[in-house]
Order: C-alpha cells, then structure tokens, then sequence
C-alpha cells in the first residue's frame, strides 16, 4: 500500500500541517465554521482585514450573486485590530492552526502600528492587504502603483516580527511589475489573487445591484485569471506565493500549485459547502497519489507549458 502523501507545506518559513488557508473575509475569525469541524484541520486561518479602527464597512446592498461567483463590496467591516487581538486571537490560539492577520491601513504608519501590535500579540504572520477594492482610502491605491506598494511593504517589515505576504490585486496591467515592486522591498511572500472589480445592473430600476455600484468578484469564474497571474508572477519573483481566487475543490488548488503557489486559499466556496477546505484539501491529497508524489509541495511550479 502506497504511503500517506505528506502535507506539510513551508510558507515563507510558516509551517502549514496542510496547504489549505482559508481565505481573508470569507472566514470571519472562525467561530461559525468551528461549529462545523475542528478548526485544528485546517493549514491556517487568515482572518477578516482588520483596520486599526473598527469599521461598519459599506451600506447594503453589498453582495450579489453573478453566475459562477459573486460580487461584494463589504467595505472592510471589523472590529479594529485591538477588539481582535482582546477578543479574537484568544479563541484561534486554542486550535493548532496557523493564524495570518489581514490589514488595511489609511497610510504606511498605519500598517506599521498593525503589525507591531499583531506580532507582539502572537499571530504567525501578516497578510499587508493593498488590493481592497471597496474603499476609497489605501487598498487599491496603494496596490496599483509599485512605488506605493513597496513603500507600505517596508514599512510593515520594519514593524514586524513574523514574515509579512502582500495581497496583490489582479486589477492591473501588469501584475509582475507590483509583485516584483514589493519582493524587492522585502517582502516574504505575495498572495494573490484578491477580488476582480465588477458591477450588476438592475434593469428594471437601471439602479446597479451594489449600493456602492461596484464591487469585488470571486468565486468559480476567476479561477483561469488567478492560475495564470500565479504562474506569471512565480515567474518574476522568488519568494512563495499563495494562490486564490475560485478554489472549490482539489483540481483547482492543484492547478494553483503548478502554476507556482506552495499553497492555497479556500474563500467563495464556503459559503456553499462550508466543508469545501477539508475536501480541497482530500482531494489534493488524492491528486498528488496519483501522480506518484510523496509529497504535496511536489506540485509547486511543476507545470509544463508549452
Ligand atoms: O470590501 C471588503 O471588505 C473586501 C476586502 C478585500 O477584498 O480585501
């Protein structure tokens, strides 16, 4: 009988158990899936962006179905970074998963004070989020231009004490040239990809569905847009990549994983089958078996293009 294929990924010198991390904003802090299983399960939890204030985020509307995915514009609503770090934190440190802080900052100190704080406080690492669609002020602003990017990614490294993975947003020419911007800034890993900005009419109002017009498409439908701005980006960079966007079940991380993540998000298909992260993470168990690897980090950059 074939031996248990291993699990372990390294990302960026965090050790995952299993290469699934459940992806920013569809996860909350976790209290509602660990009614489902145990937490303990999964390779990582990457928590809902904090902000370091609390926010309400955007007024609804801000979620519509489209075929094969949806559109948000939650407009990062959290508790602040010190309601999670009181009240938060302490229930994620009693399972034995990886716990990764999302933050947004209105400037780069902001995103140093976070880090400080998130790393003194014990979290395993930082997702420096600048890639939010839905609000005016940081978030895409800071991820479009590469000059801007690597201003925050030196700042949240100074400031931190656990490695910090930028969230690189798939709303741009050319995602190499930001991913490169932040790598040489010092960054430990990217993720990518967040949300594709997109809008839904109402024909009947010719009122858009999205109280804020727009909003940030996931799901299903962006799965071939992030395996390929994956592969490019593992082509411009040397450091790991978490790949996301559409990740349903063991096919689609392992394509994320040829293409160059060393591990992946699970975000969109939760709210389906809150099961999704434990079946991905089967089902690329079963793949990498099948393809006589002992290993699951075997699939990391393996694809064969022509
Ligand atoms: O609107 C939101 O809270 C989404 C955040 C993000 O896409 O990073």
């Amino acid at each position: 009988m074939r031996n248990a294929v291993d699990l372990r990924v390294d990302l960026a010198g965090v050790e995952l158990k299993n290469p699934v991390v459940m992806a920013s904003g569809t996860f909350g802090f976790g209290r509602e899936y660990g009614q489902f299983y145990d937490l303990s399960e999964l390779g990582g939890i990457c928590v809902k962006g904090l902000t370091a204030a609390p926010r309400e985020g955007n007024p609804p509307p801000r979620i519509a179905e489209t075929p094969m995915g949806i559109l948000n514009s939650v407009g990062l609503q959290n508790p602040g970074v010190d309601a999670f770090i009181a009240q938060e934190l302490p229930f994620l440190r009693q399972y034995d998963v990886k716990v990764i802080a999302n933050i947004s900052g209105n400037t780069p100190e902001e995103y140093g004070e976070m880090c400080e704080k998130l790393s003194e406080a014990g979290v395993d690492m930082i997702e420096v989020n600048i890639s939010c669609p839905n609000v005016k002020a940081g978030g895409l602003a800071y991820g479009t231009r590469p000059e801007l990017a690597a201003e925050v990614t030196r700042m949240a490294k100074e400031h931190s004490a656990v490695p910090v993975m930028v969230k690189l947003s798939p709303n741009v020419t050319d995602i190499t040239e930001i991913a490169r911007a932040v790598a040489d800034a010092g960054a430990d890993a990217v993720s990518l990809i967040n949300t594709l900005r997109g809008m839904r009419i109402d024909i009947a109002t010719r009122r858009p569905i999205l109280k804020m017009n727009t909003g940030g498409l996931s799901g299903p439908a962006v799965l071939p847009v992030a395996v390929r701005m994956v592969w490019e980006v593992a082509g411009a960079v040397n450091i790991p990549i978490l790949g996301m966007g559409g990740v349903a079940k063991g096919e689609d991380a392992a394509q994320l994983m040829l293409a160059g993540a060393c591990a992946v998000a699970v975000g969109t298909a939760c709210f389906a089958d809150p099961y999704a992260p434990l079946k991905v993470r089967d089902g690329l168990a079963k793949i990498a078996g099948e393809q006589g690897l002992d290993k699951v980090s075997g699939l990391t950059g393996s694809v064969r293009p022509w």
